[in-house]
């Protein structure tokens, strides 16, 4: 098996590897910290190679540009770890030369490590620990996500015969999964308030990678009515360039975060204008395929009502995308100021966005969209196998979708 990173190589080893193996195995920073002798000569090195590393899953760690071996890192799965798993577990463990240190590769051949872990070969929970002082290797870990879990203090360790403290770290899949969640925010106004506040207290508890957009800072053009968009091709809309940025975070969002404040009962100007320009992406058109597996929310706050006609404005347009699940939240805040927000509100507040992120976690990865969406899109499949636009009728066609294939199921 051989594993690729951004910068890395991680491959099986080799006794080809034992001069270099020697080279950093020397150093006595490295191997008693992590719980081995340092090599004494490269013949001591090759027999390690022979009798240690080389087994299933325990890989060298290259640098791509190179492909010399600078360091280790393993999966030991079930019995084969040291603290006695199940066979849908592992245990992570690792070390890198010192010239390496500090550049972060020993956290990214970890996360790919994880991901084959979990992807590949559908472990359910990995472990990683880290001996008394290691602060360098708690660190690795605390950056791949794995939490602290308890300590064996005073364990004999026999391969070094000393006596050790070890603090066990834990990583499930579905903790693993929820911190690979991407979202976005696309705020229908620029500044911070009632609006701005909900929809970050959301992001923040479904945690992982958060993304913000604020309208219209970051995109403030009106549709101009060229149709250009629906006709011919979407990159012939004047504002095009100017909207990849947002519209690339959303294709790459999990979940998709639409907050407005209620402007005379509906949306503000700023996401009305915002949303006019993604007309083509609308089920009747050209669809983003992407759409149909990710989630997404409306926030909505008033002074006092008007919530209802907002949500359905940014709602409308989750839906006419695709989106798999909707959740609505509107709220009126009766203030004009977050600060002036009561703490009954805040509270409440507080229960309707566990509530809601709660829901998004557990559907995360596994949302499929509801009847109404897959017939909608059963309909627009019909009008496409007819065609009226031959820019769209095109798209159906490629996609596969005016014959058997769906958006929502894997190829
Ligand atoms: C132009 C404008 C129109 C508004 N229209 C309404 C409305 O129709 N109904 C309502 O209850 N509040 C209305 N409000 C009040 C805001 O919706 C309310 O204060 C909201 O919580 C502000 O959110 P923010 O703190 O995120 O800006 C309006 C405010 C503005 C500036």
């Amino acid at each position: 098996m051989e594993l690729f990173t951004e910068r890395l190589f991680l491959r099986p080893w080799n006794e080809s590897d034992a001069e270099s193996l020697y080279e950093y195995a020397k150093d006595d920073r490295v191997g008693p910290i992590a719980g081995w002798h340092v090599h004494t000569s490269v013949e001591n090195s090759l027999e390690i190679i022979r009798t240690v590393l080389s087994v299933p899953e325990t890989y060298a760690v290259c640098l791509k540009e190179d492909n010399r071996a600078i360091g280790s890192i393993g999966l030991m799965i079930g019995k084969q770890s040291h603290i006695n798993l199940p066979d849908t577990e592992g245990e992570i463990g690792y070390w890198i030369g010192v010239p390496f240190w500090g550049q972060g590769l020993i956290p990214e051949a970890t996360r790919e490590l994880i991901r084959h872990a979990f992807e590949d070969l559908k472990l359910e929970t990995l472990w990683c620990g880290y001996f008394d002082g290691n602060e360098k290797s708690k660190r690795v870990q605390e950056k791949c996500g794995f939490t602290y879990h308890h300590t064996d203090k005073d364990i004999h360790w026999k391969l070094m015969d000393d006596i050790r403290t070890d603090h066990i770290t834990r990583l499930t899949k579905e903790e693993w999964r929820v911190s690979k969640m991407k979202t976005v925010i696309i705020h229908g106004q620029s500044h911070k308030g009632s609006t701005y506040h909900i929809a970050r207290i959301l992001a923040d508890k479904i945690s992982g990678d958060i993304t913000e957009f604020f309208l219209p800072r970051d995109f403030g053009e009106f549709c101009c009515g060229c149709t250009q968009c629906f006709v011919n091709d979407e990159k012939k809309c004047p504002h095009y360039e100017k909207l990849a940025p947002i519209t690339k975070a959303i294709d790459n969002a999990d979940v998709i975060i639409l907050a407005s404040p209620v402007y005379v009962y509906h949306t503000t100007g700023s996401m009305k204008a915002f949303l006019d320009h993604y007309g083509w992406r609308w089920m009747v058109h050209r669809p983003e395929e992407k759409m149909f597996k990710k989630q997404g929310v409306c926030i909505s706050t008033a002074a006092g009502g008007g919530m209802k006609s907002t949500n359905k404005d940014m709602a409308d347009s989750f839906f006419y995308w695709g989106v798999a699940k909707i959740y609505k939240y509107g709220i009126g805040v009766a203030a004009i100021d977050w600060n002036k927000v009561s703490d009954k509100k805040k509270s409440s507040i507080e229960k309707a966005t566990d509530s809601i992120a709660r829901g998004i976690i557990k559907r995360n990865g596994k949302v499929k969209p509801s009847f109404k969406t897959k017939g909608f899109f059963l309909i627009m499949r019909l009008l496409q196998k007819k065609g009226w636009n031959e820019a769209d009728v095109k798209y159906w066609k490629e996609k596969g979708w005016t014959d058997k294939k769906r958006p929502w199921k894997n190829r």
